[in-house]
C-alpha cells in the first residue's frame, strides 16, 4: 500500500486496540457495501477501495465515538458513509485534475476512461445515501449538506478567485469547502451518534474543520515536495494543471526581482515536462516553501487549542495524536 494509514503516537492501548477493531469492521462493511449487480460498477469500486488509502475520515468517526455514551451499529455506517463519500470524490477528482496515479494505482480515469471513473463516483454516492438512510434522516441531510459544501469547493477551485478577490482568500475557502467540510462531519459524526454532550459535538465539530484545512495545506505542500512512493499521486499534478495552492500563491505574491519569471511560469499550467520537473525543484527551496509550512503550523496549533475544551481523556490525546501525524506527513 502506498499511503499507509496515518501513524498516531502514544495511542493509550486499549484505545488502540479499540481502534483497531473497528476499523477491521469498517473494511469489512466497505467491501460488502460496494457489492451491486452490476460487475463493472462493482470492480470499478473496489479498484481504490483495495488500493488502500489512510482512511482518515472513518478513523475520525470512531476516535470522537468514544465522546459519548451510546455504542452501536450507526457509528460504523457513518464511517463507512464518510469513506465512501470521500471514494467518490477522488473518482471525480481526478477526471478534473487529470490525475494518472492514486492510492499507488492507475487512476479509474485512466484505466476505464472519464465515463466510467464518472460513473463510479455517482454509483459511490448512491450507496451512501442508502447506507445512511438506515442511520436516520439527520445523518442523511449531514451527509447532503456536507457534499454540497464539498461540490461548491471543487467548483470554486475550477472558476479561480474573480479579479477583485485576493488569491489567498479565496484559496481558503475552496480549502474549507473541498476538504474541510467532510473531515469536519467525520469527527461530528461520531460524537453525535455516540450521543456526546452537545457542546462536545460542537467542538470536535469546529476541530474537524480546522484538521480538514491542516490536512489540505499538508496536501497541497506534498504536491511540490514529495515523490510518488509516498503520497501514491504524481507529484506536480497542480502546477500541471494550473491550479493556484498555497505555495504557488506565496511565491506568487513574491516582490524579490529574481521571482519574475518563476511567477510568469507560475500564472498558468506547466505542460512542459522538463520545465515542470525544474519549477518543482525550485519551489521546494523557495522561500515560499517554508511559509507554507508556518501556515500549516499555526492551524495546526489553532486545532490544539480548541482541543483544551475537551475533558481529559485518551480520545483527546489521541485527537492531538492526529494533528502531529497531519504535520509530519508534510515534513
Ligand atoms: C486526498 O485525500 C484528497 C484530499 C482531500 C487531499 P486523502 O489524502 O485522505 O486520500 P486517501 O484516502 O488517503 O487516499
Ligand atoms: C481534492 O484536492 C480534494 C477533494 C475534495 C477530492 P486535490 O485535488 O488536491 O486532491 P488530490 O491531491 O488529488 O488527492
Ligand atoms: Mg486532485
Ligand atoms: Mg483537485
Ligand atoms: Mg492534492
Amino acid at each position: 500500500m502506498s499511503n499507509p494509514q496515518l501513524a498516531i503516537e502514544g495511542l493509550d492501548p486499549l484505545l488502540a486496540a479499540d481502534l483497531a477493531q473497528g476499523l477491521a469492521q469498517v473494511e469489512e462493511l466497505l467491501s460488502t457495501h460496494i457489492e451491486g449487480d452490476y460487475p463493472l460498477v462493482e470492480e470499478t469500486s473496489r479498484h481504490l477501495v483495495l488500493a488502500g488509502g489512510k482512511r482518515l475520515r472513518p478513523l475520525l468517526v470512531l476516535l470522537t465515538s468514544h465522546l459519548g455514551p451510546e455504542r452501536g451499529s450507526n457509528i460504523f455506517k457513518a464511517a463507512v458513509a464518510c469513506e465512501l463519500t470521500h471514494l467518490g470524490t477522488l473518482y471525480h477528482d481526478d477526471v478534473m485534475d487529470e490525475a494518472a496515479l492514486r492510492r499507488g494505482v492507475t487512476s479509474a480515469n485512466y484505466r476505464w476512461g472519464n465515463a466510467v471513473a464518472i460513473l463510479t463516483g455517482d454509483y459511490l454516492f448512491a450507496k451512501t445515501s442508502a447506507l445512511l438512510a438506515e442511520v436516520g434522516p439527520e445523518a442523511v441531510l449531514l451527509q447532503a449538506l456536507t457534499f454540497e459544501r464539498l461540490v461548491i469547493g471543487q467548483i470554486q477551485e475550477t472558476q479561480g478567485p474573480n479579479p477583485s478577490q485576493d488569491p489567498m482568500d479565496h484559496y481558503m475557502k475552496v480549502v474549507s469547502n473541498k476538504t474541510a467540510s467532510l473531515i469536519s462531519t467525520s469527527a461530528r459524526f461520531g460524537a453525535m451518534l455516540s450521543g456526546a454532550d452537545p457542546r462536545i459535538t460542537e467542538t470536535v465539530t469546529e476541530f474537524g474543520e480546522l484538521i480538514g484545512t491542516a490536512f489540505q495545506l499538508a496536501d497541497d505542500i506534498l504536491d511540490i515536495a514529495s515523490e510518488s512512493a509516498q503520497s501514491g499521486k504524481t507529484p506536480g499534478t497542480d502546477l500541471k494543471e494550473g491550479i493556484p495552492t498555497l505555495v504557488t500563491i506565496l511565491a506568487r505574491a513574491s516582490e524579490d526581482p529574481a521571482d519574475a519569471d518563476l511567477k510568469e511560469i507560475l500564472s498558468g499550467p506547466i505542460h512542459d515536462e522538463v520545465l515542470l520537473q525544474q519549477t518543482l525543484i525550485r519551489l521546494r527551496s523557495h522561500k515560499a516553501m517554508g511559509q507554507a509550512r508556518q501556515m500549516l503550523d499555526e492551524t495546526a496549533a489553532r486545532a490544539l487549542t480548541l482541543l483544551e475544551d475537551l475533558p481529559e481523556n485518551p480520545v483527546k490525546q489521541a485527537l492531538s495524536g492526529v494533528i502531529s501525524a497531519v504535520i509530519n506527513r508534510s515534513a
